[in-house]
């Protein structure tokens, strides 16, 4: 059942690929060049009239959805704002009829989340639903949705989870920018032939794999990371520091690479790894000179970098390459090694990898 993987978690990191694949099929059609989502056309009228979207989910869910706050107001000029669920619901929030919520939820039995959006139908906000598991319970109490297609996730980290719900967010700014008329046709094109390109360049940065091991084996016995990117990746830098924490036990923080020396600077000496995801475009060139200051204090860096990367490579310990691609769909490519590194980190720790301790596949209790 683990198709002649070590583990579940492994298994569903490797089906990236074929789930992003799953996660187009029938919506992505760059022949024809339209997004077909029909969630989102039955309720255009919905989309288009929204003041802005509120997003609520939980942990890895929650940062597929900071991702999907750039896109979406990078390409569709929507405000979005992403709440915790939990939070959301317990601060008498402002939401009104001309609101669109979208929950994101893997397993769609997320009691936060759940309650989150039983609270905004109730002051008549359209609830969309992004979940993997059909015919969950936040599937069936939203208005209309769209599953991530990913197929079953067994493991308790997230992972293709992650990467598909960031498809679909990313088809539904694509589709609403083309109907706002923010992206002109030649870029909404551009743009779908890129994300079709995407599950190949997944193969190819699962490539790293044997490189991330080796790294894995330099780090496992430390006992702080830090994570750091920016733009598109600043929430990557979340998952990739939740992926350690979860299952290897490791502490580990991610921040905003700008917001390091506002404070997290203090923590680095030669002990600490920092993770630093500096692909090219997305402020590459601040992110480097983040990433002198670190290396001026010692800190062991290891990059992830766009394919051919030269400045980082002179800088960091170690550099670990991922193909080019739009900016915009760069988290769909750096977290892989992240992924690959915390399962690697927790395997040679001889942690519980698909079982983690005191963690469930699903929350659901408040
Ligand atoms: C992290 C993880 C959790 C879930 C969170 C939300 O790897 O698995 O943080 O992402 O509990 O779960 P869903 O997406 O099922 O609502």
């Amino acid at each position: 059942e683990k198709g002649g993987y070590d583990h579940f978690m492994l298994k569903e990191i490797y089906e990236q690929p074929s789930a992003i694949l799953d996660t187009f099929r029938g919506r992505l059609l760059s022949n024809e060049a339209i997004i077909k989502m029909v969630g989102v056309e039955d309720n255009m009228k919905k989309f288009l009239a929204a003041d802005r979207i509120i997003v609520v989910a939980c942990g890895t869910s929650w940062h597929a959805g900071l991702v999907s706050e750039y896109i979406f107001e990078d390409l569709a000029r929507i405000p979005v704002e992403v709440e915790y669920a939990s939070e959301f619901r317990y601060r008498n929030p402002v939401i009104t009829e001309k609101d669109v919520v979208i929950a994101i939820s893997q397993s769609g039995e997320t009691a936060d989340t759940l309650a989150a959006i039983k609270l905004a139908k109730s002051k008549g906000a359209f609830v969309f639903g992004v979940c993997n598991v059909v015919g969950s319970s936040i599937a069936r109490e939203s208005d209309a949705g769209a599953y991530t297609h990913a197929g079953p996730e067994i493991g308790v980290a997230s992972t293709k989870a992650f990467t598909t719900q960031i498809t679909v967010l990313t088809l539904m700014a694509l589709r609403l920018a083309r109907a706002k008329g923010t992206i002109s046709s030649s870029e909404f094109r551009h743009h779908l032939i890129e994300l079709e390109m995407i599950p190949a360049k997944v193969e190819e940065a699962l490539k790293s794999d044997g490189y991330v091991q080796t790294i894995a084996d330099i780090y496992k016995d430390a006992t702080n990371f830090l994570y750091l990117g920016r733009g598109y990746n600043f929430p990557v830098a979340l998952e990739g520091a939740l992926k350690l924490k979860e299952i290897s036990y490791i502490h580990a923080e991610g921040y905003p690479a700008a917001e390091m020396k506002h404070g997290p600077i203090a923590l680095i000496d030669e002990q600490m790894p920092v993770v630093v995801i500096a692909t090219k475009k997305g402020h590459y060139e601040k992110v480097v000179s983040n990433i002198q200051e670190i290396k001026s204090r010692k800190g062991k860096i290891i990059g992830i970098v766009t394919k051919g990367d030269k400045s980082v490579k002179e800088l960091a310990d170690h550099v670990i390459e991922v193909p080019e691609t739009l900016e915009c769909l760069t988290p769909l490519l750096t977290t892989i090694p992240l992924q690959l590194l915390s399962y690697h980190i927790a395997v040679m720790l001889d942690k519980n990898v698909d079982q983690p301790r005191n963690l469930a596949k699903s929350v659901t209790v408040e």
